[in-house]
């Protein structure tokens, strides 16, 4: 996709209304956040009784993607954009106390909020870094999986996300995603509304741009399904959503071996 947004104004714009998601998530948002959200999109019950409640309400997920990442004891997994840390405490359980998980997130207080939870639940596997997920501040080929929940719709340069992503998977890893996409190219009016960009459908792609740009990071895209359970719930949101047919889907890719 062609960048037609100011990138810093636009960063700005997501910090703030992530900040909230943060700080506030009882607040008014074009989406829906919370536990009902994560076990309407897959998540067990049992599994999220396991992690900190508050990391769970600022939930701001879009789909599952737990049974396409399948972790294992003892992996080293990237959650990008890991927001309050729900994904990255559920990994860090996964992985277990030989396995190791880095959060890295754009959002200073997100990452406050994961880290104050981390060390009051004693999640000691787990690191926050903050970081841009276009120039992770993760080594080369070191870690096995990458997780990313709602987040690859948000960053204008998403070529450059993938082929981030695909730097830091060892050969032979894996990317489990799940993400907002588009069947058909968005229109100006809504790519230039920040609010819609922040809320998760202006910045998102058709989704065969989407997988072109994985294949063109060096990633084999091996799954792609629909989250039917996601809903938008501002009128401005679902206008959009049912004129360019915006869509949760859950897509596993792996770095060739
Ligand atoms: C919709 S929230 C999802 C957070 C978390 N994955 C979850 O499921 O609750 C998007 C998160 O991505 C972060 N983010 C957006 N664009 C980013 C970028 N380019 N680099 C790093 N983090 C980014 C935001 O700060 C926010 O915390």
């Amino acid at each position: 996709m062609t960048i037609r947004v100011d990138v810093d104004d636009l960063r700005t714009k997501v910090r703030s209304m992530y900040r909230q998601v943060a700080e506030a998530p009882d607040g008014e948002f074009h989406f829906e956040m919370g536990r009902a959200l994560a076990e309407r999109l897959g998540y067990e019950g049992s599994e999220l009784d396991r992690v900190p409640a508050a990391a769970i309400e600022s939930f701001a997920g879009v789909g599952h993607h737990a049974d396409l990442a399948a972790l294992q004891p003892g992996e080293t997994v990237l959650d990008l954009g890991s927001g309050s840390g729900m994904d990255s405490f559920l990994a860090a359980r996964a992985v277990g106390s030989d396995g190791r998980v880095i959060g890295v997130d754009m959002t200073e207080a997100q990452l406050r909020k994961a880290e104050r939870l981390r060390d009051e639940y004693g999640l000691t596997n787990v690191t926050f870094l903050a970081g841009l997920a276009e120039a992770l501040p993760v080594e080369d080929a070191s870690v096995d999986a990458v997780i990313s929940n709602g987040v690859i719709n948000l960053a204008p340069d998403k070529a450059a996300v993938f082929r981030e992503i695909a730097r830091v998977l060892r050969p032979g890893g894996r990317m489990a995603i799940a993400d907002i996409v588009t069947e058909q190219q968005l229109t100006d009016d809504i790519v230039c509304d920040a609010a819609l960009w922040a809320a998760c459908i202006g910045g998102a792609a058709q989704e065969h741009a989407y997988t072109r740009m994985i294949a063109a990071a060096g990633m084999r895209v091996e799954v792609v399904q629909e989250n039917g359970a996601y809903r938008f719930l501002s009128r401005s949101a679902q206008g959009a959503t049912e004129r360019f047919g915006v869509k949760s889907v859950s897509l596993l890719a792996r770095r060739p071996g």
